[in-house]
């Protein structure tokens, strides 16, 4: 199958699996199948497509493009992603860019990720704050054996282990956290199911990191609607300099907070 004719093909099945954007997956697909952008796709209509069908079917099914990839995004870096650990979200690069804001001007501070799934918040960090000395910590093996890859992939500096929210209280210049955090699945996406449960579902992830925390900053990702209650909660622990920040959807996505 030609490149238009895969396109075609594949957005019109995807179409009618219930994705939303079935043309830009579709385009994604093929692209990875060529080794090529998504721009660069039209530039060369005649060019034959090899392997879709295994791929497609993947997708069809509703397992999260990025698992059907193999790869995804996240700000400068490209990660290794599989149903090991959570896809990176673009709303997470938020999280990063207050976590940066915040070690600006610092040479060497240390920074904990709590939660740190396939590694993309600590390894961003590592990229984009060369002298950070940074250490993701997970309660999941299958996640950290994930990260592992991509620390090694990547050729960036994490230190890795497994370890929980009392982690946080070694003492730290800045934990960060984007912490399961979603009530229910109920009424969701179905590509959510196919992703790591322990990664997604939480409840009191915030209050507990917050209270056990032992670090100058704390900043948390947190769900739709969240951010009020979890700014009360930094309040009540005694952070100061409490602070909330959008993303690009305009919703509140981030909380942080500093200890005397
Ligand atoms: C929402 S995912 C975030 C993954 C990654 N940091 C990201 O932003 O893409 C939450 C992660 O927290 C981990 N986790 C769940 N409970 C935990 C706990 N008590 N202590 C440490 N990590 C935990 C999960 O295994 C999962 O990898």
């Amino acid at each position: 199958m030609r490149v238009a004719e895969a396109i075609a093909e594949a957005e019109r099945r995807l179409a009618a699996a219930g994705i939303d954007a079935p043309r830009v997956d579709a385009e994604l697909l093929v692209a990875h199948l060529l080794g090529a952008s998504r721009t660069a796709l039209y530039a060369e209509p005649e060019q034959e497509v090899d392997g879709l069908e295994p791929l497609l079917r993947r997708r069809e099914e509703r397992e999260p493009l990025a698992y059907v990839l193999g790869e995804w995004g996240f700000r400068r870096l490209v990660l290794k992603t599989d149903a090991r650990a959570l896809v990176p979200r673009p709303e997470t690069e938020i999280l990063v860019e207050r976590a940066l804001a915040i070690l600006h001007g610092l040479e060497r501070p240390r920074v904990l990720d709590v939660g740190v799934g396939s590694g993309a918040i600590a390894l961003a960090i590592a990229d984009e704050h060369p002298g950070a000395r940074i250490t993701g910590v997970d309660v999941s093996a299958d996640a950290l054996a994930l990260a592992r890859e991509n620390v090694r992939r990547l050729g960036l500096d994490v230190e890795l282990r497994q370890a929980g929210i009392a982690a946080a209280a070694e003492g730290w210049d800045l934990v960060v956290s984007n912490p399961p955090y979603v009530e229910t699945l109920e009424g969701l996406q179905p590509e959510l199911r196919r992703e790591p449960s322990e990664a997604l579902l939480g409840d009191g992830f915030h209050r507990d990191l917050a209270a056990a925390a032992r670090t100058t900053w704390l900043a948390l990702e947190v769900g739709n609607g969240q951010a009020p209650a979890v700014a009360r909660d930094l309040a009540a622990a005694g952070y100061s300099e409490i602070r909330i920040t959008l993303d690009l959807g305009g919703r509140e996505r981030v909380v942080e907070g500093k200890q005397e």
